[in-house]
């Protein structure tokens, strides 16, 4: 049985900040950032956006895109490495906003950016194992990435979220049954202690962590996958690679990595064909940690001028801490049209960008969230109202 993704679904924060502007205001050469980095522009969420918010409106837009209605979706996970309480999920929280089905297996997974991942391979082989019985899984990665004011990881911050509809109907990308290959190991290169609202990083430790899981998953997935009699570089059997974007040049990094692997004398002459394009929209928006790989697939399909209609994709997720994946899948006929359909490029463009002592003021604002008196008055949309009697009240 083909299982794979039937649709997808984003959002993004209506807020973000040039980061030209952010190294003027820390006193370093915009170049640093936005191309030693590679990244122009970070999302910042507002004060009635969290993390539930984010994944409410993306798995929307996703169950839309299908022609999907609740009744139909069986399991509902969110990936979160910031979820917003220690006990209950923010997949109920979102279950209530969408009004799915009391006959829906919700839950919470995480492991640092790979937990989205290890909820989505458990959905493809509740499809693929027939115990879905035609419903649907509805996957979604939702975070809000925060190193603090003034730290190095500042400028590598983001929000958003990816829902995934994952079905036996795979209209974007079926992946392939068994081909994958995982890479697992204890080390402290990025984490968020309970008592603190920013993660703690050895930033560079990082970089080698995920290096290190790249090739390991890598290595893994060849075995598992074989040579299948294709010859030549290895990596060069996928039309395009999609790598965790933390920030854009740490693709580059792992792509330069993979192609040292396979030998190749010129590392990076394929970098703009093979991962260029996945990188478009994760450029304007920033780390958002679960989903950062997926919102880089969403910008492949929406960005890339080569038809890849029945050609094969690699995809590498990574989670400090860590646990990494590097798996694969074919993309559909029709899978480009559809997720350009979605004007991903407009959505970002719609968005405000804010001054730095407003950004600052956001940041601030929000260290207190959790405890905020709930505004009494909701109006529309999936917004965050604050609190009362320490339960977190949304409005829908
Ligand atoms: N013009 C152009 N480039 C410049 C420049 C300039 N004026 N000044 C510096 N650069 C380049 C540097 O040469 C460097 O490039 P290389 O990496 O190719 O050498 C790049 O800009 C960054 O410079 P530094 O390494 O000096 O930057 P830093 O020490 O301030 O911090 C960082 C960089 C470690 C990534 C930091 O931002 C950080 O800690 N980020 C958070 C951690 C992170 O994202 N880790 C990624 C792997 S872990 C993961 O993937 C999980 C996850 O999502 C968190």
């Amino acid at each position: 049985m083909q299982a794979g993704l039937e649709s997808l679904g984003i959002a993004v924060p209506a807020t973000y900040v040039e980061l030209a502007e952010l190294a003027k205001a820390r006193g370093v050469a915009p170049g640093k950032y936005v191309d030693g980095l590679g990244v122009t522009r970070m999302a910042v969420p507002q004060v009635d956006e969290d993390t539930v918010t984010l994944a409410a409106r993306a798995a929307r837009m996703a169950l839309e895109a299908a022609g999907c209605s609740p009744d139909e979706v069986g399991m509902l996970v969110v990936g979160t490495e910031t979820a917003v309480d220690h006990s209950k999920p923010v997949s109920s929280y979102v279950q209530g906003l969408l009004g799915l089905s009391t006959r829906c297996r919700v839950f919470e997974t995480k492991h640092a950016c790979y937990g989205g991942t290890a909820a989505l391979q458990m959905a493809l082989d509740w499809v693929r194992a027939g115990s879905a019985k035609g419903k649907k899984a509805l996957i979604i990665c939702s975070d809000i990435a925060r190193y603090g004011v003034g730290t190095p990881g500042e400028p590598t911050q983001g929000g958003g979220a990816v829902a995934l509809l994952v079905s036996d109907k795979p209209k974007l990308l079926a992946i392939e049954a068994g081909k994958t290959g995982v890479y697992a190991k204890d080390v402290m290169d990025f984490w968020r202690p309970l008592y603190s609202k920013d993660a703690v990083v050895d930033g560079h430790y990082s970089v080698q962590c995920y290096l290190d899981a790249l090739e390991g998953a890598y290595k893994a997935y060849q075995e598992a996958a074989g040579d299948a009699g294709e010859g030549g570089l290895y990596s060069d059997r996928f039309a395009a690679l999609v790598y965790h974007v933390p920030y854009g040049k740490m693709s580059r990094k792992a792509h330069r990595h993979i192609r040292t692997l396979d030998g190749d004398k010129e590392p990076d002459a394929s970098f703009d064909k093979l991962v260029g394009p996945s990188l478009m929209l994760p450029s304007q928006v920033g780390n958002i940690y679960t989903g950062s790989m997926y919102l880089a697939l969403a910008s492949l399909l929406s960005c890339s001028r080569e038809d890849l209609s029945g050609k094969r994709i690699g995809l590498f997720s990574y989670g400090s801490g860590s646990c990494a994946e590097f798996f694969s899948g074919v993309v559909q006929p029709e899978a480009q049209a559809r997720v350009k359909a979605l004007g991903l490029e407009t959505l970002l463009e719609r968005r405000r960008a804010l001054g730095i002592p407003e950004y600052e003021a956001i940041m601030a604002a929000r260290e207190k969230l959790d405890e905020k008196p709930a505004e009494e008055t909701p109006g529309e949309g999936f917004r965050y109202l604050g609190t009362r009697d320490h339960k977190r009240i949304y409005a829908r």
